[in-house]
């Protein structure tokens, strides 16, 4: 039978996961549509992990359901493995083996075609830029050539979809460009991908979507610039000659949600900006002397603080 409907890469339906009387992950639907990248992103303990393992069948539900391109991980756990390409927060790397045999080796577990295995292994050393290190031992590398070595060992097998638990996570900044940009090349060949993090900066450069979950709860789940224009108003900053004595006045402003004070310098968030600005303006004409003013949108930080109360990073 022929379906037109194009299935989605995974949908979870109320997906919930206890330990003991602890709800790790609770009720939560997200549905990741193919080529896209999506992104989790939430504080640390907020379930992301918990998720993803229980996509890839390493953690069982305790309700609820998901589905990988329409399979059911309850029944059909070793297709999804073939579709699934993972790179875990763990790295699990063999740190006594050297880089080509811990390819050579999950090659075989993939049952990739000898007569294939060379090239492959040879391509994706390539595409992570380890092929000069290809003899070296694992052990003697780096976080970041770590991470890079784990992500070309999950496209070995040309996967659908690709999972990444916290990419970049204590990786230095020129090695995380170079994960952000294997992950784009991922997108650009139709592939799925689905990241956690909570770098924001990663989440806003990668993600299509993003899914804010706070303890285990979905929060929202929306495309990184309709979060700023749905959550956001805007953060308006301004500067005064000498300190400002106007706070309590902006505060009493219909609209205003904050203001911030740090010495001549004040950031106001609002619930959206029309009128504001010029009643600013004029209780600061009042009462100081304006400097500079500037109307931003908010950023992810600031939109996830509003939505959750609580920052995404300590
Ligand atoms: N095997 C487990 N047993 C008990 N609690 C767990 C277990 N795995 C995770 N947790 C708890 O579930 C919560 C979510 O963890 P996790 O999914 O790892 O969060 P994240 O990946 O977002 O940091 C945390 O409070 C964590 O301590
Ligand atoms: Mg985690």
């Amino acid at each position: 039978m022929h379906n037109d409907r194009i299935e989605p890469a995974i949908e979870m339906i109320d997906l919930c996961k206890s330990f003991g009387t602890f709800q790790a992950v609770d009720h939560l639907s997200l549905t990741v549509q193919r080529g896209e990248i999506f992104g989790l992103l939430g504080p640390n303990g907020s379930g992301k992990t918990t998720t993803i393992n229980m996509i890839s069948g390493l953690s069982v539900p305790t309700s609820g359901e998901v589905r990988v391109f329409s399979y059911d991980v309850r029944h059909d756990v070793r297709k999804i493995h073939r579709l699934l390409g993972a790179v875990p927060q763990e790295t699990a790397l063999y740190e006594e083996l050297t880089a080509w045999a811990n390819m050579d080796f999950h090659a075989d577990i993939f049952g990739i075609p000898r007569k294939e295995k060379r090239e492959r292994i040879t391509r994706m050393l390539k595409l992570v830029q380890l092929e000069d290190r290809k003899d070296s031992r694992v052990g003697t590398f780096s976080g970041g050539m770590k991470r890079r070595l784990a992500l070309g060992r999950a496209l070995l097998h040309d996967p659908q979809l690709i999972y990444l638990d916290e990419p970049t996570l204590g990786v230095d900044v020129q090695a995380r460009r170079a994960i952000w940009d294997y992950i784009l090349l991922q997108r650009e060949q139709g592939k799925t991908v689905l990241i956690t993090t909570n770098y924001l900066e990663e989440a806003q450069i990668l993600c299509d979507r993003l899914a804010i979950i706070d303890r285990g709860k979905l929060v929202a789940v929306d495309t990184p610039t309709h979060l700023k224009q749905i959550y956001g108003g805007s953060v308006i900053e301004l500067e005064t000659i000498g300190q400002s004595t106007a706070s309590d006045q902006l505060r009493a402003i219909d609209g205003v949600e904050e203001v911030q004070q740090d010495g001549n310098h004040l950031t106001i968030t609002t619930q959206g900006v029309s009128g504001i600005v010029p009643q600013v303006i004029a209780i600061i004409a009042q009462k100081d002397e304006l400097r500079d003013i500037s109307v931003r949108e908010p950023n992810l930080d600031e939109i996830f603080l509003r939505l959750t109360g609580t920052a995404l990073r300590d």
